[in-house]
């Protein structure tokens, strides 16, 4: 039985995952502030992971086989997490984000990176770690970053301090934009998309919309268990189900699949924001690192009409 340690996991594709984990008999301890009750069956650590010395005192002398860190989003919360957890894993998986890539949340302008982008596009062993922002203070970072910036330049640079001189083997997931589990989906982008288009109303998107990349919410739990606990790879791996969509090619989706008239749309000029899932500028990611490692992705055509249904089902019962 190994011992699986999971930070976070009790808000969205995280309770998955601890599912998962003690479905295939891995003991599973879950490490959170405690807003919620732990899934039965888990060793529950009450701690904040920003807070060293409270983090390091609750692990007690816990060691674990693999550490997956659902809520990693600064090179401080890295720093903290490699140092309590040097000599107590044999593995580390951070998950992270495609918007690593967005070529519009870099602090100056990247190189373009061909698409579908490829792992190497952002290679953390030599992604600069800057300690003089403010990562304590998420008001500060957005202050001077803005929003998305701030959002993936902490993952970039948490990513790094992973893994400059590791401590461990380590792993990090770019995950797509995660959809499905209804009411579960807290982001409530899908919704968004659904209320719009099943009452007719017009969706904000670009003149050109890029494709983008999507994941089903099972489908990275399963890939993180994997990461976890049935792979030895390190480093990046982008995590992608199969057939980038444009924010339209969702929008048609939603229409068939709810018997809607077509999608009306209003359009947005390029440089300013629409609707979630419309971007002015490609970064959809290419999956072939995962597929040549072994893990079998689905195809997002496959799962998103399911997950179309339970957004209806869940979130506009009255519908
Ligand atoms: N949704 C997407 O489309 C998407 C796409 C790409 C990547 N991601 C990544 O997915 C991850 C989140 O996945 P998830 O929503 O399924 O998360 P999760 O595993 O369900 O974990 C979320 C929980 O972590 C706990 N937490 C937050 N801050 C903490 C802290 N400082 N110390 C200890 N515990 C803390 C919170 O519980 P308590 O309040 O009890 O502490 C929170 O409810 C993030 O890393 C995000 O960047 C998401």
């Amino acid at each position: 039985m190994a011992q699986i340690c999971v930070i976070g996991g009790n808000r969205y594709f995280g309770r998955h995952l601890i599912h998962l984990l003690q479905e295939a008999g891995n003991r599973v301890t879950v490490i959170n502030r405690g807003s919620a009750p732990p899934p039965p069956g888990t060793d529950h650590v009450v701690a904040d992971r920003e807070d060293e010395k409270a983090l390091t005192r609750a692990l007690g002398g816990r060691a674990f086989d693999a550490v997956v860190d659902q809520v990693c989003y600064t090179p401080v919360h890295a720093a903290v997490a490699r140092r309590a957890f040097t000599g107590r894993t044999a593995r580390y998986v951070m998950t992270s984000t495609m918007e690593v890539y967005d070529p519009a949340a870099f602090p100056a302008p990247p190189p373009p990176a061909a698409v579908p982008v490829s792992e190497d596009a952002v290679d953390p062993a030599s992604y600069p770690v800057r300690w003089d922002l403010p990562w304590r203070s998420s008001e500060a970072l957005t202050r001077l970053l803005g929003e998305a910036t701030s959002y993936a330049e902490g993952k970039r640079q948490a990513e790094a301090v992973f893994s400059h001189d590791p401590a461990f083997p380590f792993v990090s997931v770019r995950s797509a934009h995660v959809l499905g589990g209804g009411a579960r989906d807290f982001t409530e982008r899908l919704r968004h998309y659904v209320e719009r288009v099943t009452v007719g109303l017009p969706v904000a998107v670009h003149r050109d919309p890029a494709r983008t990349s999507f994941i089903h919410h099972e489908e990275i739990a399963a890939l993180l268990h994997w990461a976890a606990t049935r792979a030895v790879f390190t480093g990046p791996v982008n995590a992608a189900s199969h057939g980038a969509l444009t924010v339209t090619d969702l929008c048609e989706v939603i229409a068939t699949t709810t018997a809607s008239p077509a999608p009306a749309y209003r359009i947005v000029p390029g440089g300013e924001p629409a609707s979630p899932f419309s971007f002015d500028r490609p970064y959809a990611m290419s999956n072939a690192r995962a597929t040549a490692l072994g893990f079998p992705l689905t195809k997002v055509t496959d799962w998103l009409p399911q997950a179309v249904a339970e957004t209806i089902a869940d979130l506009l019962p009255e519908r």
